[in-house]
């Protein structure tokens, strides 16, 4: 009932979709090799929020990349993926953080200065943990069903 499917054949490496579900923005990135390195290149002491907070894992799971990421198909489940699929909303106060921004070459909270890095995990401001992963799964090569 409440689950949609989004075509993501249209996303180029380095860009992202914003669909709207549940009345809420969710981002789509197709993220570049070097945004997915430099998540990966995270230690978890550097994480203000060290939880995955990713609706398709344990809850206890720690924020590692490949804890936060949605595999493709034919991909192993818990390996590295480009892609990145979380909810469009700070974690701090509900605003809409932009992408390509902030000092962690991830997304930036303009409301009150967040910075979020390529895996979405909040690394600097007054929000409390990573931006939330939703109940997502790719269903073929190019579609994406969001809960
Ligand atoms: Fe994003 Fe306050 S709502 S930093």
């Amino acid at each position: 009932l409440s689950s949609i499917r989004v075509d993501v054949s249209g996303i180029d490496p380095g860009t992202q979709l914003t669909v709207k579900w549940l009345g809420k923005p969710v981002f789509i990135r197709r993220r570049t090799e070097a945004e997915v390195a430099a998540a990966n290149g995270v230690e978890m002491e550097a994480l203000p929020d060290p939880i995955a907070r990713n609706a398709n894992i344990a809850g206890d799971a720690p924020a590692t990349d490949p804890n936060r990421s949605l595999v493709p198909p034919g991909g192993e489940a818990g390996t590295d993926s480009e892609w990145l699929v979380m909810m469009g909303v700070c974690t701090h106060l509900g605003c809409v953080p932009l992408g390509d921004a902030g000092d962690f070459g991830g997304w930036f909270c303009p409301c009150h200065g967040s910075h979020y890095d390529t895996a979405g995990r909040i690394r600097k401001g007054p929000a409390p943990e990573n931006l939330p992963v939703p109940v997502a799964e790719f269903v073929d090569e190019t579609t994406i069903k969001l809960g």
